[in-house]
Order: C-alpha cells, then structure tokens, then sequence
C-alpha cells in the first residue's frame, strides 16, 4: 500500500501524539514535549497546517505549520511581516525513519502555505537546507545557534528583520 500524506482529521488526535512521542524520544535536541506542543497547538486553533502520513491504515508521521509573529528590531511595523509560519514539529515513527515520509511530509506542508510570505524552522540545516530554508541574518530566533535558524521564503518580495516568536503553545511545560 503506498505512502498517503493527508490532512489530520477528527480521530487522529491520539495517534499523532503517540508518533510525535516517539519520534523525539531518541532524538538530539528534544525538549521532550512536542506532542504536547503540536496538542497546544490544536487546542489553540494555531494547527495551520497538520498532514499526517499514512501507510496500510496507520498514522506513522505527522508534520505542523503554525503562524509566527515578527517583531522588529527598531520596534517599527516592518511591511511584509504579517503571513510567515513556522514548520515542526516534524516527526517520522522510529521504524519508519530514513525512508522518505519526512521529506514527503515537509513538502506536502510547504505547498500547503506557498501563498503565504515564508516559512522559518528550527532544526539540522542539513536536513531543511533540501527543501531550500538557508539561514538568514534578518529573521533571528534568540537562544539558538544561528545556523540552526533557517528560513524560506515564499511569496514574499524581501525577508523582513526582527526577532520571530513562535506561538505561545511551544512553551508548555511537561507534566510527570
Ligand atoms: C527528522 C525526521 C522528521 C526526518 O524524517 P525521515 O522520514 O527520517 O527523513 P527522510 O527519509 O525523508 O530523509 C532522509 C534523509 O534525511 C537525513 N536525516 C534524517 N534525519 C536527519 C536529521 N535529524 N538531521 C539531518 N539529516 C537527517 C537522512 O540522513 C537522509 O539523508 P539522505 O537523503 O541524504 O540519505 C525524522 O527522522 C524524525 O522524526 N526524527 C526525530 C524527530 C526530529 O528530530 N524531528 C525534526 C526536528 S522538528
């Protein structure tokens, strides 16, 4: 059976969450709640985009798009800030990695906003530098390694300047 990307639906809840869980269990840099990110998400209505990978009935990727503001250095309105997003969490079941659901999730969840000014995500350039995000002076995330900060962008004429914050969803705090 192929590989089907599609948009969550009712019911996916549970299933995305067990995917994101695992994912990130093993993984590098983890803060170790992004399923309950991408529920903060949901539950706050800033889901953008959220496609799930599907292979023979079962859920075994998920991928999150949700807007992101940009605040300007010199505190003035930057034109062209408003329509950028932030991609992830993005997450493959352990099983499954390395066989090409990720890069299927991502592509899909980028041509879902192609209209919109751009996009930033927080990961390993050499994973994101393939779908065209390279890191760029203007937009900064603080605390994180600039070249860990990557940015693509879509509609918009020029990348604005400012510091992007990401909805306040990626602040929950897990509970034991
Ligand atoms: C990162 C992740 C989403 C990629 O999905 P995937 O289905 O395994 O990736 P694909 O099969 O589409 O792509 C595989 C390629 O990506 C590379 N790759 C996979 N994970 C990578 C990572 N964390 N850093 C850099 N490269 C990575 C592989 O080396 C491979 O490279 P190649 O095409 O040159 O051989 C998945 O591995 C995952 O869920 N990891 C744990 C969670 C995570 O770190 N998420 C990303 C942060 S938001």
């Amino acid at each position: 059976m192929p590989l089907l990307v599609r948009p969550e639906r009712p019911g996916d809840e549970a299933a995305i969450f067990a995917v994101t869980r695992d994912a990130f269990a093993g993984a590098e840099h983890s803060s170790g709640t992004e399923q309950l990110i991408v529920d903060a998400l949901r539950g706050r209505g800033a889901l953008a985009v959220s496609e799930v990978a599907e292979l023979e009935g079962s859920v075994v990727g998920h991928v999150a798009i949700s807007p992101v503001t940009i605040i300007p250095v010199d505190g003035r309105r930057t034109p062209g800030a408003q329509g950028w997003y932030g991609l992830g969490p993005v997450s493959v079941r352990p099983d499954h990695q390395g066989t090409g659901i990720g890069t299927a999730l991502v592509t899909q969840a980028l041509a879902a906003i192609d209209t919109a000014m751009g996009c930033v995500v927080l990961g390993d350039p050499g994973y994101y530098g393939r779908f065209g995000f390279r890191p760029d002076p203007r937009l900064v995330l603080p605390g994180v390694p600039a070249e860990y900060f990557q940015v693509l962008r879509l509609a918009a004429r020029e990348i604005p300047q400012g510091t992007v914050g990401y909805d306040p969803a990626f602040d929950v705090e897990a509970v034991d």
